[in-house]
C-alpha cells in the first residue's frame, strides 16, 4: 500500500466546498495528506478542515474565486506560505449551464469556460513553478465524460460545458507532455454522473433522465459517493509514477454503449 501512501504529502483542492471536491479532499487526507481546501464557501471550507483535523491531518480553508487572476494568485501564495508547499494539485472546482449554443447567453458562455478551464491555467501557472523547483508534482484535472460524448436529447444540451471539458483535456496533454522532465505527471478524470450540488436539483430531480440513465448504465446505477476517489488516490500517488496524460473515466461504462 505504500504506493498509494500520501504521507508527508500536501494536497490543494479546488471545489473543496461540496460534491467530489469535498469527498475527495477527505480522501487525500485518509491517505496521509495535509490538504488546503479552495473554494468561495469558507464556511464550508471551515466544515471540511474540521472533519480533516479530526483524522489527524493538518488542513487550511482559503476563501478563493477560481476564476479571478488576483484571487488565485494570493491563495497560493497563502498555501506555500503556511504549508512550504504543494505535492499535489486537485483542479475540480467546476459549474455546468444548461443549453445549446443558440439558448447560452455569452455571459454564461464565459462563466462557463472561466471556472472550468481559466481556473485550471491560473491554478497551475501559480503551483507549478515549485513543483518544477523540487521536480516532484501531480497535477489531477477533473474534466468529464462530456469531455469525449455528447447528449442528443435537447434538454441535455450543454455545450459550454462539452467546450469546456474537452478543453481541459487538451490542457492536460498540454501540461503532461511539457512537464514530465521535471518529475510533474498531468491526468484527468472523466467522472459519469454522480449526486453532488450540480446535479441533484437537476439531472436526479428528473425522474425520466434518471429511467433512461440507469437503464442504459451498464451498472444499472448512477456513481455513488466515494467512487471517484480511487482513482483520483491513484493518480494523485505514487502508484501512477509512469502514468501521464491521461483520462481516466470513471462511468460505470455508459461511455461504450
Ligand atoms: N457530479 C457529476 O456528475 C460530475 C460529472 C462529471 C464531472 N463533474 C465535475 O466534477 C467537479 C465537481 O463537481 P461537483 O459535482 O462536485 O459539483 P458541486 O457540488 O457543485 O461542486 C462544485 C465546486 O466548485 C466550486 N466552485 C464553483 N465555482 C467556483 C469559483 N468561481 N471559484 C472557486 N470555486 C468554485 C464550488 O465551491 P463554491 O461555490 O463554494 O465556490 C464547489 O465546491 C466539476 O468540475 C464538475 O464539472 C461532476
Amino acid at each position: 500500500m505504500k504506493l498509494f501512501d500520501l504521507t508527508g504529502r500536501v494536497a490543494v483542492v479546488t471545489g473543496a466546498s461540496s460534491g467530489l471536491g469535498r469527498d475527495a479532499a477527505m480522501a487525500y487526507a485518509q491517505a496521509g495528506a495535509d490538504v488546503a481546501l479552495l473554494a468561495r464557501r469558507i464556511d464550508r471550507l471551515e466544515e471540511v478542515k474540521r472533519g480533516i483535523e479530526k483524522i489527524g491531518r493538518k488542513a487550511l480553508a482559503v476563501a478563493c474565486d477560481v476564476t479571478d487572476e488576483e484571487s488565485v494568485k494570493n491563495a497560493c501564495n497563502i498555501v506555500l506560505e503556511h504549508f512550504g508547499k504543494v505535492d499535489i494539485l486537485l483542479n475540480n472546482a467546476g459549474i455546468a449551464i444548461r443549453g445549446s449554443v443558440e439558448e447560452l447567453s455569452v455571459e454564461d458562455w464565459d462563466k462557463v469556460m472561466n471556472t472550468n478551464v481559466r481556473s485550471i491555467f491560473l491554478m497551475t501557472k501559480y503551483l507549478i513553478p515549485q513543483m518544477r523547483e523540487r521536480k516532484y508534482g501531480k497535477i489531477v484535472n477533473i474534466a468529464s465524460v462530456n469531455a469525449i460524448v455528447a447528449d442528443k436529447v435537447p434538454i441535455l444540451a450543454r455545450h459550454s460545458y462539452n467546450a469546456s471539458k474537452a478543453a481541459v483535456r487538451g490542457l492536460t496533454m498540454g501540461l503532461a507532455a511539457s512537464y514530465a522532465i521535471d518529475g510533474i505527471t498531468v491526468n484527468s478524470v472523466g467522472p459519469g454522473l454522480f449526486e453532488s450540488e450540480m446535479t441533484s436539483g437537476t439531472l436526479f430531480a428528473n425522474e425520466a433522465f434518471m429511467h433512461m440513465y440507469n437503464n442504459m448504465n451498464p451498472t444499472g446505477r448512477p456513481g455513488e459517493r466515494g467512487e471517484l476517489n480511487g482513482t483520483i488516490l491513484f493518480l494523485s500517488s505514487d502508484a501512477s509514477s509512469y502514468v501521464n496524460s491521461q483520462h481516466v473515466i470513471v462511468d460505470g461504462g455508459i461511455s461504450i454503449v
